[in-house]
């Protein structure tokens, strides 16, 4: 049976997913705390990383390496670009890129460094599921690029930026982190984020009043995949 990794960045994004789980066992460990636990019958470890792509990075790497997860979620909050994308709606990636990641001085892409990829595919089956998960509860589910960096945009320019070079319907901090260990590690893994603001001059403001609101709806919808996996 799978052991399944649920990651959060900020306690806001797990604590709606500790509250419906069972058996748990509190685990401390590298200035983290790592929550074992069991959801209908399917064995879990939930944790969240801290914001940013070097957090997120170890964490990852810990779940699957000192915990034993084969299979890794990920939920939590994004600024939306994309114009379809209005506060608490629901992205998944089907790809994510760094978009602060810059060599471009000797002559490569933005995103790109030798022997990496611009853009890091999430697993298709595991995609598949949230598309049934959406059928089922009547949900719209945008499935499309993410652009991670370790900056909160909060500016137009910045956002418009990151849209063009990219092709981003989201950013972040942290999703890109994740494939790139991940993938590496052969371990399938999905990205899921409801939109807290649109990286707009008001991101701020619009990040603090919608975080826990747009956290949940991401967190009770990995909770239906986890229950399909
Ligand atoms: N996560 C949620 N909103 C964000 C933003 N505007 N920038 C970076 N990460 C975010």
């Amino acid at each position: 049976m799978s052991k399944i990794a649920i990651l959060g960045a900020m306690v806001e994004e797990i604590e709606p997913i500790l509250s419906r789980v069972e058996n748990i066992n509190k685990i401390s460990y590298a200035n983290n705390t790592f929550y074992e636990a069991t959801y209908k019958g399917k064995e879990v470890v939930i944790a969240y990383s801290k914001i940013g792509k070097v957090f997120s990075t170890l964490t990852a790497t810990l779940l699957i390496e000192k915990f034993g997860c084969d299979m890794l979620l990920f939920s939590g909050v994004a600024g939306g670009i994309s114009p379809e994308l209005a506060i608490g709606d629901l992205i998944i990636a089907d790809g994510l890129c760094q978009h602060d990641l810059d060599i471009t001085a000797f002559g490569h892409p933005y995103g790109y460094v030798p022997e990496g990829e611009v853009c890091i595919p999430t697993d298709v089956k595991l995609r598949e599921i949230a598309k049934e998960v959406a059928r089922t509860k009547g949900m719209t589910l945008k499935e499309g690029i993410i652009a991670t960096g370790d900056q909160f945009v909060a500016c137009n320019e910045k956002k418009g930026w990151i849209e063009e070079t990219f092709k981003a319907d989201a950013l972040e901090m942290e999703g890109a982190s994740v494939a790139v260990v991940c993938h590496a590690l052969n371990i399938p893994f999905f990205i899921l984020r409801a939109i807290s603001d649109t990286a707009d001059m008001d991101a701020g403001f619009d990040f603090d009043t919608f975080l826990a609101s747009s956290a949940k709806v991401s967190a009770d919808f990995i909770l239906e995949m986890v229950e399909r996996v």
